[in-house]
């Protein structure tokens, strides 16, 4: 049976990197998390206090930076473990921002395909279908309402003892999605080729079966 590359986009906790995991440890292929390469530049750029619009500088950065994800789902930048500083609300509402600058996509999108080359890859993020893997034989594109995301992230939140405001939850995933979308580099968007899945009203598992269904297609 031949390996396949599986792309899956969509908008900001839509449960891309739930469902990502799960597909790829059920076929025993690598998860990609292309968000978290993203959120560690930012992260450096954060801590080094680089301004927001200085691409060359926060280009040169991420030429310094070795990002390294492994199948544990923890995140290194030249060997720190930085899994859990990625995902702070600093981070979160400024990545959109770093994620815009046409260098630094085209840089990340370098390393993704690298990555990819060999197959046998689960890949999450927003181009993955569009730009980074766009001959992927399965492509899915998940999406949920903002509320029914923003209650997710909101729950998952409680769970780890983070305070969350729900509201304020809301308010943040569309301003990611309006940048993610708007953006003129490689913007949020539905590959042509791509499934849609509203995970809305659906269960992890009735997604999991219906991706694993979509893939046994194509192996
Ligand atoms: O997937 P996650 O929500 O962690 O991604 C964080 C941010 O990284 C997104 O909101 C987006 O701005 C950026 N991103 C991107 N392209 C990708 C993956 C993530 O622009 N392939």
């Amino acid at each position: 049976m031949g390996k396949i590359a599986i792309a899956i986009d969509g908008p900001a906790a839509a449960g891309k990197s739930t469902i990502a995991k799960l597909v790829a440890q059920h076929l025993n292929y690598v998860y990609i998390d292309t968000g978290a390469m993203y959120r560690s530049l930012t992260y450096k750029v954060l801590q080094e206090q680089i301004e927001f619009n200085d691409d060359q500088k926060i280009l040169s950065l991420l030429m310094e930076l070795d990002i390294t994800l492994n199948q544990n789902f923890e995140v290194y930048i030249n060997n720190v473990n930085v899994t859990n500083e990625i995902r702070n609300n600093d981070v979160t509402n400024h990545v959109s921002q770093i994620a815009s600058i046409a260098a630094v996509r085209n840089e990340m999108v370098k390393r993704q395909q690298q990555l990819a080359a060999n197959r046998g890859v689960v890949m999450d993020g927003r181009d993955i279908g569009t730009r980074v893997i766009p001959d992927a034989e399965v492509k899915i594109f998940l999406v949920a309402s903002v509320e029914e995301r923003a209650i997710r992230r909101h729950d998952e939140n409680l769970k780890k003892g983070i305070p969350s405001d729900l509201e304020q939850l809301k308010i943040e995933i569309e301003n990611r999605d309006r940048m993610d979308s708007e953006r003129e580099s490689s913007p949020l968007k539905k590959a042509d080729d791509a499934i849609e899945i509203d995970t809305t009203s659906l269960s992890i598992e009735d997604v999991l079966q219906e991706i694993l269904s979509i893939v046994s297609q194509e192996v």
